[in-house]
């Protein structure tokens, strides 16, 4: 008979509790994944009370104070604080969201954090993200065009830069990307929800004259045509965007030109 068994380093075992100073009443239990890969042992979760009268609101907040007051060997990215560079993506709660942004309040009972899922882990909570950048580079998401540059800049009408909104605002985050089955199974290949709103954003822009390559370099089973409008995507975006549209345009842009 067949017998699976998990990869030894995907094991999680229990870690250590740090609990809150004797004094502490309001507090709340985080529960978080670590892992060192140079530790050469498995990852495991370890657990801190956190006392909410001497921490801010948001998961992040609760993520420096362990840092910054229990345990430095802590590690996850964070830059902005607003919602704005995508560095503080991570699986909270059981869904992909931005520290920053992710309310304490928001979340019941004890608040479970893992790195972003099926990518590889760096340490911790620092997911690998050098392939999605690669993806991203791979659809040239800068504009492109061959009539030469008028005397000052191209200009585009109030009602074409509208077609941008919903797209210009995607902050990177992979949110969406790490949240979608179809890229946990093929993200070798496909492109995936958030670098495909990036392709449709330069594909919708007015002034981009590569429209033709651009939808020649998606014509592809994999790239773009693994998205089985699943919608976990647009889910879970922590800026309210909608991929799954984007790439809904995309495919229709593919049937028209046929
Ligand atoms: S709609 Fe497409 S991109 Fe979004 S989660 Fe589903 S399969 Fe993935
Ligand atoms: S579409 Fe949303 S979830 Fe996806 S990368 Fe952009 S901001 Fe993040
Ligand atoms: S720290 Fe920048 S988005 Fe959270």
């Amino acid at each position: 008979m067949a017998q699976f068994n998990l990869p030894a380093n995907s094991i999680i075992g229990k870690g250590k509790t740090y609990y809150a100073g004797t004094g502490a009443k309001n507090t709340r239990r985080f529960h978080i994944y670590r892992w060192d890969p140079d530790s050469g042992k498995h990852p495991h979760m370890d657990t801190y009370e956190i006392d909410m009268s001497a921490c801010g609101p948001m998961v992040l907040d609760a993520l420096l104070k362990i840092k910054n007051e229990v345990d430095p060997t802590l590690t996850f990215r964070r830059s902005c604080r607003e919602g704005v560079c995508g560095s503080c993506a991570m699986n909270i709660d059981g869904t992909n969201s931005l520290a920053c942004t992710k309310s304490i309040s928001d979340v019941a009972g004890e608040i479970y954090i893992y790195p972003l899922p099926h990518v590889s882990v760096v340490k911790d909570l620092v997911p690998d993200l050098t392939h999605f950048y690669a993806q991203y580079a791979s659809v040239k998401p800068w504009l492109q065009t061959i009539t030469p540059p008028p005397e000052r800049e191209r200009l585009q009408s109030k009602e074409d830069r509208a077609r941008l909104d919903g797209m210009y605002e995607c902050i990177l985050c992979a949110c969406c990307s790490t949240s979608c089955p179809s890229y946990w199974w093929n993200g070798e290949r496909y492109l995936g929800p958030s670098v495909l709103l990036q392709a449709y954003r330069w594909i919708a822009d007015s002034r981009d004259e590569f429209t033709g390559e651009r939808l020649d370099n998606l014509e592809d089973p994999f790239r773009l045509y693994r998205c089985h409008t699943i919608m976990n995507c647009t889910n879970t975006c922590p800026k309210g965007l909608n991929p799954a549209r984007a790439i809904a345009e995309i495919k229709k842009m593919m049937v028209k030109r046929r």
